[in-house]
């Protein structure tokens, strides 16, 4: 499979699933669901919708009634589709945040958090790297999931490091009943150099660094070390500037492509029941910056 594969002709009996976001232009899981689907020759397609947040629910509840097979939630409708649904998963629950919405049999809603899955592809990206003590940098929605998956992946203890301390120490009262010791700290040199000398792990879900401030990092080179494994939530340019400077400090690097792919992969099968080709994934995503370089003129 190539993730060039011809989608089925579209006809009356074309599933359809569905991205609310606002903006949606430039959103990614288009790219990857649409060319999993069509490698896998499933005649589902994927769509992107951009309502206006006043009338997210009645677009919501419209698709629904239309037959719509399942959704994908993004920036600004994560936390205000949640008392729209009729269950939530753990995963969610645990976040405060939907991303993906499994429509029942029954018509009833179940909101999912497959952010949290999305670190976890990092990590297991990371070859040989520990999981005693993470460092997670940023205290946004995106950071909140990162400390759910942590907590997942059996780290003991996590220092969650924002500029605004008030929001990593929200996270870390949330999260006071966790297995997982959980403490909250200021980004700034002097924290990032007290929390990176214990840590073998470090998650970025700031997106200090993306494209075009590809020249940016949240971390001194000078606190990067080989007995980290690296996942940044930034995935554009590829490698970022925090995963090159880690790998040339001799740390394990996951690049952002690995937490979109692998949010995608437990969504796709959460709507289909059926596990998506992440090389078509991959593939599809590294063709479309390709593209997206091209038309910009960047390299
Ligand atoms: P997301 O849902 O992607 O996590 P968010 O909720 O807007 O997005 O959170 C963005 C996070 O990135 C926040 O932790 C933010 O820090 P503040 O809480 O202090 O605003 C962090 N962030 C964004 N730009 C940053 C920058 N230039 N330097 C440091 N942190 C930054």
């Amino acid at each position: 499979m190539t993730g060039t594969e011809a989608r089925p002709p579209i006809t009356g009996a074309t599933g359809v699933l569905v991205l609310l976001g606002r903006p949606v232009e430039h959103a990614l899981t288009p790219v990857i669901h649409n060319a999993a689907l069509a490698a896998a020759g499933l005649d589902v397609v994927y769509i992107a919708l951009s309502p206006r947040p006043e009338t997210l629910e009645m677009t919501l509840r419209g698709l629904i009634a239309g037959g719509c097979r399942g959704l994908c939630i993004t920036i600004p409708f994560k936390t205000q589709i949640v008392p729209m649904l009729d269950a939530l998963a753990p995963s969610s629950e645990a976040t405060g945040a939907v991303n993906t919405v499994v429509v029942g049999e029954d018509g009833r809603l179940t909101g999912y958090n497959t952010d949290v899955d999305g670190v976890l592809a990092c990590i297991d990206a990371l070859p040989g790297s520990g999981r005693e003590h993470g460092v997670i940098i940023g205290a946004g929605g995106a950071g909140r999931s990162a400390v759910a998956a942590l907590e997942q992946a059996g780290v003991r203890r996590c220092q969650v490091l924002n500029r605004s301390l008030d929001k990593a120490e929200k996270i870390a009262a949330d999260f006071a009943k966790s297995p997982m010791q959980v403490e909250a700290a200021v980004l700034d040199d002097q924290g990032l150099e007290r929390a990176l000398s214990e840590a073998d792990l470090l998650v970025n879900t700031t997106s200090v660094g993306m494209y075009p401030h590809g020249d940016a990092t949240p971390v001194p080179a000078r606190f990067l070390h080989s007995g980290l494994g690296v996942a940044d939530a930034v995935y554009r340019p590829n490698p970022t500037r925090l995963c090159r400077e880690a790998a040339e400090a001799g740390a394990a690097t996951a690049p952002g492509t690995h937490w979109i792919v692998g949010q995608g992969v437990v969504a796709y099968r959460l709507w289909l029941g059926a596990e998506p080709d992440t090389a078509v994934m991959h593939k599809a995503l590294a063709d479309y910056f390709a593209k997206s370089d091209a038309r910009s003129g960047n390299n």
